[in-house]
């Protein structure tokens, strides 16, 4: 039975392998060599990996695909995609080159506001605590001028503080509202660093200011974070064409058209249906925020609290007809970094910015959100028309048949043979258990 142990952060990675395949894997040889068969061959590039978190024992591989023939603004890019479900990449790339002949993707930044708070907690007066936050504010700026000072050079830095009383919903609840801009960096650290030292100096003051300390009522500060929700860090991105000029070799542009924006309805109107279209949208939105090394959680957290900003959960894009013109649209709130962070760090992370012709944060969002609406149209595209099951299954196939140890031969007779006929696990099975009886 396994017992608790002490200081394992302390222990070298191989004693970390022994100590898990002795107390867990009954010391079986096979989980330490398989381990060791994900380390690097370059010791030093190992290294790096080993550092970017803790009691690192391997590393956990995820296929690095590309999406090619994406038009957004005028300029032909490829996109880089981590992800490991199959049909993501083949579905961006299918909605790419069927947009890339209609005009592609147009994308704009709405804004680019980041924001964090000072939650504190303070039981006395109202206007106490209001007349010291307006006394006090030029000095909360103030006490940022070092932190601030690279980032000011720059362009970007502190935009505001405002004092926000939210007692009515938790009593004795307020908070110091502040909002960034922090250019080509997530920002991150630079906004927590400013939001620890104003809270120092939040409370500093307070304890000199004679209304608190006359009532023995200060307020005490609960914690100082940034927010992932960016409401106010926005891209949009669309396509649009004729709906005549939606017609393909299987149905006529205006019955696409129609069904299409149906499909988005119903997304819009029900969120059971909501989640699982936004999920698809999220499919392209992290394989590329994976591969440019961003913080996926920060961005999912952020983009589901804004699907439900209404107060319902509902879809991120939108679709519609007018004047017989189809438009298909995204809006996303994305807090991007193109530099620090992994971004300088991890060689594949480098790669695909210089894939991506070395975006700023704001073309980064743009690319992103197409990713989101091209995973969203490829999606829909499948759904309204053949079933997602038949090119999702295609492009599945070879994992099903890697489950089965096929041979090459074997891969080769299945693929020739599924091109006709039906995939689903039972049936590929069954058409290999017929090659090898
Ligand atoms: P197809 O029409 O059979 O493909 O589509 P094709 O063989 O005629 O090829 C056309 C183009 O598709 C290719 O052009 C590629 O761009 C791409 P080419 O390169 O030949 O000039 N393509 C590929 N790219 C790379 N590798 C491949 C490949 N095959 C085609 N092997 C396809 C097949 C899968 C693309 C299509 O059926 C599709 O887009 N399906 C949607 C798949 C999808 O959305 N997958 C996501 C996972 S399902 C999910 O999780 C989300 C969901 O629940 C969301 C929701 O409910 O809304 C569905």
């Amino acid at each position: 039975m396994a017992v608790p142990i002490s200081g394992f952060s302390k222990k070298t990675k191989q004693q970390k392998i022994d100590w898990l395949t002795s107390t867990y894997l009954a010391n079986d040889p096979t989980a330490s060599l398989t381990l060791q068969k994900y380390w690097n061959s370059d010791a030093q590039l190992q290294k790096l990996h080993d550092d970017f978190i803790e009691n690192t024992i391997s590393n956990y591989y995820l296929p690095l695909g590309v999406a090619p023939n994406f038009l957004i603004n005028g300029e032909l890019l490829t996109i880089p995609m981590v992800i490991e479900e199959s049909s993501v990449v083949a579905a961006a790339s299918n909605a790419a080159k069927f947009w890339l002949e209609r005009g592609g993707f147009k994308a704009e930044v709405i804004s680019t506001q980041k924001n964090g708070q000072v939650h504190f907690n303070f039981f006395g007066k109202e206007g106490d605590i209001t007349s010291f936050f307006t006394e006090i504010k030029p000095t909360l700026i103030e006490s940022l001028a070092t932190l601030q000072k690279s980032m000011q050079k720059r362009g970007g830095g502190l935009l505001d503080i405002t004092l926000i009383n939210s007692s009515e919903a938790l009593e004795g609840y307020y908070q110091l509202h502040c909002t960034f801009e922090t250019l080509d960096a997530m920002g991150a650290n630079f906004i927590n660093s400013c939001l620890e030292q104003l809270a120092k100096t939040f409370e500093a003051e307070a304890h000199k200011y004679t209304p608190f300390i006359t009532a023995n009522q200060f307020p005490e500060i609960a914690l100082s974070i940034l927010s992932n929700y960016v409401p106010e860090c926005l891209v949009r991105a669309h396509v649009s064409c004729p709906v005549a000029d939606l017609a393909t070799n299987n149905i006529d542009g205006a019955t696409f058209a129609k069904k299409f924006v149906r499909a988005v309805n119903i997304a819009k109107t029900e969120p059971r249906r909501a989640v699982t279209h936004n999920k698809g949208i999220m499919n392209g939105v992290d394989a590329v925020i994976l591969a440019t090394g961003n913080d996926f959680r920060a961005v999912e957290a952020g983009v589901h609290a804004y699907a439900a900003k209404e107060g319902r959960y509902t879809s991120l894009t939108d679709a519609r007809i007018e004047n017989d013109i189809f438009t298909f649209s995204i809006e996303l709130p994305l807090a991007l970094g193109t530099v620090g962070g992994l971004t300088t760090l991890h060689p594949l992370v480098k790669f695909a910015f210089s894939l991506l012709q070395k975006p700023n944060a704001q073309q980064l969002m743009k690319i992103v959100a197409v990713a989101g609406l091209a995973q969203n149209f490829a999606a829909l595209r499948s759904l309204v028309t053949t079933g997602i099951q038949k090119g999702h299954m295609k492009m599945h196939l070879m994992n099903i048949l890697n489950q089965l140890e096929a041979t090459t031969s074997e891969k080769e007779k299945a693929v020739i043979y599924f091109t006709t006929n039906p995939i689903s696990h039972s049936s590929v099975v069954s058409f290999i258990d017929t090659l090898r009886a």
